[in-house]
């Protein structure tokens, strides 16, 4: 299958696929500077929560480069700096946070700038090669939760565009049919900004996977149908008790699952999954501008002076899902259990 490659390292510079411009156009954004990165990840140019990691991590080597020698600490304190504002560029990816303090354990143990410089790079490439691996362990596990009928339906985009290799839940529906699965595939438009129809499709059409776009507010009605018999997702951030944060319509797809007897399947890496907090409540939800409610690619579609709210992820309640796929394996409710079981077992190795 054909593979895309939004993340690259070009000698000196990164390089990322601009999503704001797909499917019309594959035009590639040069990133030689950390706050190129940082407007890149908040522009939406990079997006999916793995992906902003991994484009973090290239953010800290640049930070690392454009920082002046000076003696150890006071070098670290001004990489520290850099590492807030990188962190800061979206507020809900767990992923964005994870990166940098990674980054920054590793500019600690180094004795110069121009080890750090070297090593930060070095474990930049090392978190997206990691990716690649993992998605790959994701989709082995989740493969066995895809129908082999019935119809699979999945929201936002989380395949390759979302990672650095074949994705999380698109890399689950991708892994049952090179497994020779043939459920019906459906994926939501995902409003405002339009994920799943301007990316998902993309991708699926890419990989030659039949797939079918339904506005968001068709789910109900197939799921009624019988057409829909699951559903998989990706995650923003995963509190230790299995609450999920992930794109806004997720929690009113889970509750429609819930009531139609569907299974509601996450799946996510452990870079997503932050134990440090209880439960969902304590994920900060970003709210972007409202002129990506009220327009459509520069349209206005609502009259001028609307009011409009844009909270981008929500939050769905552990009880809600059937199970997280991880890339060290299933976790099952209950999540405080089976999670922290989980993150004893190794790290996927690459
Ligand atoms: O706002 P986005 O496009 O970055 O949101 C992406 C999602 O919500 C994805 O489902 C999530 O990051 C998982 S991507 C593998």
């Amino acid at each position: 299958m054909p593979e895309i490659e939004p993340i690259r390292w070009r000698d000196t510079h990164l390089e990322l696929l601009d999503q704001t411009l797909l499917p019309r156009e594959q035009r590639w954004l040069a990133v030689a500077r950390c706050d190129q990165a940082i407007a890149a990840v908040r522009e939406m140019r990079v997006r999916g929560a793995p992906a902003i990691g991994v484009t973090a991590g290239y953010a800290m080597a640049l930070a690392a480069r454009e920082t002046p020698d000076a003696p150890m600490p006071r070098w670290l304190a001004e990489l520290t700096e850099a590492a807030a504002r990188i962190a800061a560029a979206r507020p809900t990816a767990v992923n964005l946070g994870w990166a940098v303090e990674r980054s920054l354990g590793v500019a600690r143990q180094c004795a110069t700038p121009t080890e750090a410089r070297e090593r930060l790079l070095a474990e930049a490439e090392r978190m997206r090669a990691e990716d690649v691996a993992m998605n790959r362990a994701i989709a082995a596990f989740g493969e066995p939760l895809v129908p082999a009928h019935g119809g699979v339906l999945t929201h936002c985009n989380t395949g390759a565009l979302a990672t650095a290799g074949i994705g999380t839940a698109l890399g689950v529906i991708r892994g049952a049919w090179e497994a020779g699965k043939r459920p019906a595939v459906f994926h939501t438009e995902t409003r405002p900004w339009l994920q799943g129809a301007r990316l998902t499709a993309w991708e699926f059409q890419q990989l030659g996977i039949p797939a079918q776009l339904i506005v968001d507010s068709a789910a109900a009605a197939l799921m009624r149908r019988g057409e829909i018999t699951s559903v998989i997702v990706g995650a923003d951030r995963i509190a230790a008790n299995g609450d999920t944060a992930n794109k806004i319509g997720t929690y009113g797809l889970a509750v429609l699952a819930h009531a139609h007897g569907i299974p509601f399947q996450v799946a996510a890496p452990f870079s997503s999954i932050d134990l440090r907090i209880a439960t969902g409540d304590a994920i900060a939800i970003e709210e972007r501008p409202a002129h990506e409610v009220t327009r459509i690619a520069g349209q206005a579609i609502a009259p001028d002076g609307v009011a409009a709210r844009n909270p981008v992820f929500d939050v769905t309640p552990a009880r809600l899902i059937a199970a997280i796929v991880t890339e060290r394996g299933v976790a099952r409710p209950p999540y405080v259990e089976s999670l922290r079981a989980l993150a004893g077992r190794p790290a996927v190795a690459t």
